[in-house]
Parts: C-alpha cells; structure tokens; sequence
C-alpha cells in the first residue's frame, strides 16, 4: 500500500498499548518502521531529529496533554497527519483537537480500526498541504503574471483585480474594486465594449482591443480576453478578463510606419536631388558665361548676382536633402571644441546675432574626435534656430563641459536660449524632416542635426518651458568608436 507511512512515531506511556499497536499495524505494512517516545519532551526530540509520516498521540501523557502537544507539533509540522488514541469518548478533547487540523481519533477500544484511521489521516494530511499550497501558487500567479485581471458581477461592477491590472491603469486596487468598468472605458469605446460583451452575457468569450482609461486620464490601449462565468445553477453570474498592455506594440507600430515614411521620403529627396543638380550646374557655368556676354552696369550685376544667391542657396538644400538620404560619411579627427563653437559663431550672419546677449562658458582645452565640418553645421543650426525664435532681442547661452564617469566619458554641449519654447504638441516632431513652424523654414535643420549628432555616437536632448527658454543638449563621446 503506498500511502501507508513508512516511520510512524508513537507517543506512548503504557508499555502495553505499545505493544498492541505495533502488532496491529505490523498486520497492514511489515515494513513501516515505529519509533517510540514515552514522554511529550522525548516526542518533540525525536520529531526534531527525524522525518515521520505519522504520529500517533497518547491522549494522556506523564508532561503534558495531547492538546498541549498537538499545539506545539502544528507549529513546526502544519501537515503531518496526528492520530489521538484516547480510552474514553472526550467530546472536548474532540473538538479541541479537531481545530489543529489533519487529525484522526480513535478510542482504544476501536483499535482494529487503526491501519484504516491512519490511512485517513495520511490522506487528509496530504489534501490539506496541497490546497495551502496550491492557494500560494495560485495567489503567486495572480500577482505575478505580466497581465491585468479582473472579474465583474452582474452589474458590470469590478468585484475583482490583480496588482498588474491596477498598475495598468496607476490606480490602487482599492481603488477599482467597487467601481463600473464603464468609468474604465473611453466614452468613444462604450458602445463598442457594450456590443462585445454582449457575447459574453450569452455565454461567448470575446477577445477585442479596447482604449481604457487610467486614473491620470491617459489611454491605455489594450487586448481584453473575457470569459463568462456561471453560478452553480448554469446562469451568467459575471464575467473575467485578461488585459494585456498595448502601448508598447502601438508605439513601435508608430514608430515603424514614421520610419518607413522618412525613408521613403529620403529616398525620393535623394533621387530628387540628383535630378536638379545637375540642371543646376548648368545653369551656374551658363551664369559664368553671360557675365561675360552682358554689358556691365549695376542693374544687371545686381540681377546676376541674385540668380548666384539663389543658386546657392539651392545647392545648399540640396546638400542638407541628400545628408537626409544616406548617414552621413564622417571625417573624423581630434578638435579643439572651443575652436569649433567660435568658428561656427563667425559662420553665422551677423544680422542673426545683432541684439543678442551671447554668453559662452566653454571649459579650455576640450579636446573630442570628431568631424569638424559636420559638427559646427550642427552647432550653426542650432544657434541659428535660438536666434530666429529670440527673433529681435534674447539671450544666449552656449556652454561646454567634460562628464566623466566609470562607466562613461563625454563632453555635453548646452545651447540655451529664453526664446518662447516648444509647445507640448511639438515635442516630439522636432526633429521629423519638413517639420517647422517658421514660414520660410525647410524643417531640415534639426533632422540633420539629429543625424549627425548620432552618427558621433552621441545623443542630441531638448529641454523647454514655454515662454521661459529651450535648451537643446549636445552629448558627445570623447572618442567616436569604429
Ligand atoms: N530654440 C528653439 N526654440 C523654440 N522652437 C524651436 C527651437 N529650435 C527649433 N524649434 C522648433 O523646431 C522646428 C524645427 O526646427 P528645424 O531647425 O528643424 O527647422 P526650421 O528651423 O523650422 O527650418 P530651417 O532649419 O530650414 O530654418 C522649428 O520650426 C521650431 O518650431
Ligand atoms: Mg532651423
């Protein structure tokens, strides 16, 4: 018999019930093996020193009573199964001993029962440790498992949720228990969670995504898996659902269609490109050859020079247009920063800087492996965009410094302004290609700042507050690495 316990311990005055006993169980296994203790303190000992299946308990013990005992043995061993072998029916004892839990009795004079009895209480011993457990793990996967959770009533009431599902939605699960999964939903969602859920009132299960509604006001898009639930007598008693968080699919969705568009987009500006350059050199050797032809006078020296502006003001998108289209090749080399930041201060029209108090704050002798050209066309696009929105008059501030760390060892370059600031909208759109809000802006130069900021192995940051200034920080490796 296999759940028979192969090392009892008895606890056992009475040198002839011990007797008794062991033949009578010696009849069911011949090879459980039984220990004896005459006193509780010797039991205990023993208890300590080795692991029993089953313990047999003399109601009546020279130090102490079976309760007493079984108080003590619960302690440490919540599960083993006890069998109190009494002389007398004793109701209290009964009770008292009933309320320890995993315990058989039996009166001396039902002995013959005995094998049987400790079957029982092997049996419930091993049902009462796997609910325990069982409880734990299932309280442990509740609470740990990467889904939100919860139950509804009849009334569409939540009745029910898990820690993840209340982290989902940054409330406290106190707080959403009570509460209508409607005050959940985002009104434009209502119908829709209304029609699905009808299924679920027929008995269906339903899986849809749904916006819901977290306690800041924030959508929080999700994928809800509801089942039904049936009361005892087969009728729809509620329902429980399984949220999964779709924000970070979502914004990498976004992510993905706005990088294939900005290929796409740099792909078309690339060929676009190639397409107009070369009309545009013609034209330029043409301009050569009519100064040459055309009577000088001021009128047509004016007109000649404006088609060269214009020319070159085209090639000049035309050269940030193709920067967009492919990574740019770096001509990397060490250069002094402070040097790098005057010279594209020289390179920025005067008009721009006119009424504009110019603080610089450049720690000396800051040397960075980078591509000179590249980077004062970054550092030029950003003083010209502070300069441009501090429109007639501001202040600047440029500042360059080393940070170093264990783990890292940079330069961060600041450029502050107290222009009016990016509203909230914008944000994130800055550094899109073509986006601006100026009108004669391209909206190119922050993209290809971006582009090559990154392509250093460095980092550009944006820090604003409307009407109080924006701060567009340059990180910048000391070294590029191939
Ligand atoms: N320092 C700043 N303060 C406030 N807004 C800024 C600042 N720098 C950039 N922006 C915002 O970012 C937008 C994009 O800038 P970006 O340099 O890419 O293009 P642009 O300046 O509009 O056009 P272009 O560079 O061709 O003149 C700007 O139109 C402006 O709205
Ligand atoms: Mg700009």
């Amino acid at each position: 018999m296999k759940l028979f316990p192969n090392k009892i311990l008895m606890i056992e005055d009475n040198p002839d019930d011990v007797i008794i006993t062991k033949r009578m169980i010696g009849k069911t296994s011949e090879e459980c093996e039984i220990e004896v203790a005459s006193t509780g303190k010797e039991g205990m000992e023993r208890l300590e020193k080795s692991a029993f299946d089953c313990l047999l308990l003399d109601h009546r013990l020279p130090d102490t009573n079976a309760l007493e005992f079984l108080k003590k043995v619960r302690q440490g061993y919540p599960h083993l199964p006890v069998i109190i072998l009494t002389g007398l029916h004793d109701d209290r004892l009964l009770t008292g001993a009933l309320k320890l839990g995993a315990v058989n009795f039996l009166t001396k004079d039902k002995i013959d029962g005995l094998s049987e009895a400790i079957l029982q209480a092997v049996v419930s011993g091993r049902r009462a440790g796997f609910l325990d457990k069982q409880e734990y793990v299932y309280t442990k996967l509740i609470e740990s498992m990467g889904e939100g959770l919860f139950s509804l009533d009849m009334q569409e009431t939540i009745v029910f949720v898990n820690q993840r599902m209340a982290d989902l939605l940054a409330y406290s699960e106190a707080e959403l228990l009570g509460q209508s999964i409607f005050s959940l939903i985002k009104k434009d969602e209502t119908k829709r969670w209304e029609e699905e859920y009808q299924a679920i009132k027929q008995g269906r299960r339903r899986g849809f995504e749904i916006d819901l509604i977290g306690k800041a006001k924030e959508v929080v898009p999700t994928l809800i898996n509801l089942t039904p639930l049936f009361d005892n007598k087969e009728s729809f008693n509620g329902s429980l659902g399984l949220v999964a968080d779709l924000s970070e699919l979502k914004r990498m969705e976004a992510r993905l269609r706005e990088s294939e568009r900005l290929t796409v987009m740099s792909q078309i500006a690339g060929e676009a490109v190639h397409e107009i350059r070369n009309p545009l050199s013609i034209i330029r050797t043409g301009l050569y050859l009519l100064k040459g032809y055309i009577p000088k006078n001021e009128k047509t020296e004016r007109k000649l020079s404006q088609i060269d502006e214009a020319i070159t003001r085209t090639t000049s998108y035309l050269e940030d247009l193709l920067s967009l289209s492919r990574p740019p090749i770096l001509n990397a080399e060490m250069i002094d920063l402070k040097k790098a930041i005057d010279q594209s201060l020289e390179e920025i029209p005067p008009y721009f800087l006119a009424n504009i108090i110019l603080t610089k704050n450049i720690q000396e002798g800051l040397f960075i492996e980078a591509d000179l050209n590249r980077l004062k066309q970054v550092f030029v696009n950003l003083i010209k965009n502070s300069c441009e929105i501090m429109k007639a008059e501001g202040i600047l501030e440029i500042s360059a410094e080393r940070s170093q760390t264990e783990e890292s060892d940079f330069v961060l370059i600041r450029f502050a302004d107290a222009g009016h600031g990016i509203p909230v909208e914008n944000f994130e759109k800055i550094f899109d290609p073509f986006f601006t809000t100026k009108s004669k802006g391209t909206g190119l130069g922050l993209a290809i700042c971006k582009r090559i900021v990154e392509a250093h192995q460095g980092k550009i940051e944006v820090e604003s507050r409307l009407n109080v200034g924006t701060k567009f920080t340059v990180r910048l490796p000391m070294r590029v690495t191939a």
